[in-house]
């Protein structure tokens, strides 16, 4: 009896010191539980509610980008535990950073915002329209449009004057990184496709999708020998021959959802077998510890070099094992297998902070629990993690078809400001004007350095 109880006590000090929020996987109340404190927690890096904070947007320093990423998850959030306690603060956010052209390109994100960046808001409204998220008020505006917007404005800046295809990473010729054509960029543009093809039975998307991984295949940019890697990007210079070979999980995610979406609509065999490639790949990103498959960015957590963007990517990486897992039921076994051992790292991690559930960056080190590290994106990345362990309790994405009520608005996107809707063939104008801000921005450098000598 007395062992007993030392025993019980040493375990129960050992839950309370490794694991402040307990997680049991075969348990959808404790699921649903440990989500609501993290996704609570999710929200203490946003004040778009409070005077001098901006609606839609997350506190400095995460980017624009990140909020599309967040809201992405906190749609999931809203619909796998049909929980509406956020659905008037989503879609307020939603709807406020759509833009003059609603097309997710606000005035105020010109100076840094990317493809990729337009991307994830895209992904974020496409998500609305598969979990047939509460409808904006207006007749013109819908979340399906709006994701269809950003797919227009996207192909319109195909590029084939360089490398024969691909999307640039930058939108904007004056951003550094315009040279260089990256996955992420063109891998939003194909799994968007993918998904807008699913969600409307038009084919025209998947003509495209198959445009951009073409591009990419050739490019170089999937495979290496037997793997189905997806590298990071590649330098304009040399017919895109230097390719930069980072791995990301987001990049292999968008990519392998992707497939798994093109081969549900299509039912063509090699959408399959990518499918099946890409998810024997993305192995590389799980560490085996004794047996338990734990996710990490393995580009940059062993070196804990990981930037607050790079914090977040485990966050979209499992929402695409997620969604991949009930597209293509065959891969649920092992993305099951990953998700479980992953959540169960994850939730070890979330024992920091002054609430003491606060998540960290590394899930692979339960036994010490959390590591100190913390931010918007190692709050999403342990909440999607969580959550995705519902995606196959809950009805797969809706289509048109089938439970979504999102319109189409197929060409929607372009309005009236020149830059968004054209590809990018700089004229004159334009060269000027990016002329122009170099020059204030080089003038102000040097109004620097005279006020400093003064
Ligand atoms: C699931 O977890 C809840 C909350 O911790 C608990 O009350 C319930 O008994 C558990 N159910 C099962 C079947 O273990
Ligand atoms: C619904 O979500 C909110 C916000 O995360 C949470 O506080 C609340 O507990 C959740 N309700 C249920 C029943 O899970
Ligand atoms: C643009 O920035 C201003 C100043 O920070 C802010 O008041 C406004 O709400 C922002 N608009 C959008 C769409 O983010
Ligand atoms: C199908 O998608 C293409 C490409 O966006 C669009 O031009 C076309 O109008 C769409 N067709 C229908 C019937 O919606
Ligand atoms: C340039 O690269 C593209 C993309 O990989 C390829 O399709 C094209 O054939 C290459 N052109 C030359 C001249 O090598
Ligand atoms: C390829 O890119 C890397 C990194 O930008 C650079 O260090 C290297 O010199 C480049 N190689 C060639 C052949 O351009
Ligand atoms: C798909 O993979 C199977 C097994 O490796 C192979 O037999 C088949 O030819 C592949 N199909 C396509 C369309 O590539
Ligand atoms: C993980 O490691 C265990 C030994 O600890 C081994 O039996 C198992 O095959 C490994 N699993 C994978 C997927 O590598
Ligand atoms: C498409 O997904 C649905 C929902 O999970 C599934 O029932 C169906 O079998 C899938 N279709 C194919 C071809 O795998
Ligand atoms: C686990 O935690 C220890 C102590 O904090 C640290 O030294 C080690 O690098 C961690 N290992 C991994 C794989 O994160
Ligand atoms: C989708 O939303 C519409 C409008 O709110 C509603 O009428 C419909 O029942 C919903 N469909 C599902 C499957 O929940």
């Amino acid at each position: 009896m007395k062992s007993r109880l030392v025993s019980c006590f040493i375990t129960f000090c050992f839950l309370t010191l490794t694991q402040a929020i307990w997680l049991d996987t075969n348990n959808d109340t404790t699921i649903r539980e440990d989500c609501a404190l993290i996704a609570d927690g999710i929200l203490d890096y946003y004040d778009g509610y409070n005077y001098g904070g901006t609606i839609g947007e997350f506190v400095a320093p995460y980017y624009w980008w990140e909020a599309g990423g967040a809201w992405g998850s906190l749609i999931d959030y809203t619909f796998f535990f049909e929980n509406d306690t956020y659905v008037p603060l989503i879609k307020q956010a939603l709807l406020y950073q759509v833009g003059d052209d609603n097309n997710y390109i606000p005035l105020n994100q010109s100076t840094t915002e990317g493809n990729d960046d337009q991307g994830f808001w895209g992904i974020a409204v496409m998500g609305a329209a598969e979990r047939n998220f509460s409808n904006p008020d207006s007749d013109e505006i819908s979340w399906l449009g709006l994701a269809q917007a950003v797919f227009n404005t996207m192909t319109a800046r195909w590029d084939s004057a360089d490398c024969n295809g691909g999307l640039r990473w930058q939108i904007f010729q004056w951003n550094s990184g315009y040279d260089y054509k990256n996955s992420v960029s063109n891998g939003c543009l194909f799994h968007l496709a993918a998904r807008l093809a699913r969600f409307t039975g038009n084919d025209s998307y998947v003509e495209w999708a198959e445009r951009v991984w073409n591009w990419m295949y050739g490019a170089g940019l999937l495979t290496e020998g037997n793997e189905w890697f997806v590298y990071d990007g590649v330098k304009i210079a040399n017919n895109c021959s230097n390719i930069t070979k980072y791995q990301w999980t987001y990049n292999q995610g968008l990519m392998l959802a992707g497939c798994a979406y093109l081969y549900n609509y299509t039912e063509e065999e090699k959408w399959l077998n990518y499918t099946k490639n890409l998810l024997h790949s993305s192995r590389v990103f799980f560490m085996n510890k004794t047996g338990s498959m734990v996710m990490y960015e393995a580009a940059c957590q062993p070196g804990y070099t990981c930037n607050n963007d790079q914090r977040s990517f485990k966050a979209y990486f499992s929402r695409f094992l997620g969604l991949t897992s009930v597209l293509v039921p065959e891969t649920e076994p092992t993305i099951n297998k990953w998700l479980v051992d992953s959540a169960n790292g994850a939730a070890g991690s979330c024992s920091g902070g002054s609430d003491g559930h606060t998540c960290g960056l590394s899930w692979t080190n339960w036994t010490v629990g959390w590591d100190g590290l913390y931010g918007l994106g190692e709050q999403m990345s342990a909440l999607e993690v969580m959550q995705n362990l519902m995606s196959t309790k809950r009805p797969a994405p809706y289509t048109a078809n089938d439970g979504g009520s999102s319109k189409s608005h197929p060409a929607s996107g372009y309005g009236t400001t020149k830059a968004n809707a054209q590809p990018l063939s700089l004229d004159g104008g334009d060269k000027a004007g990016a002329g122009i801000i170099t020059a204030v921005i080089g003038i102000s450098i040097i109004g620097c350095g005279v006020w400093l000598i003064l």
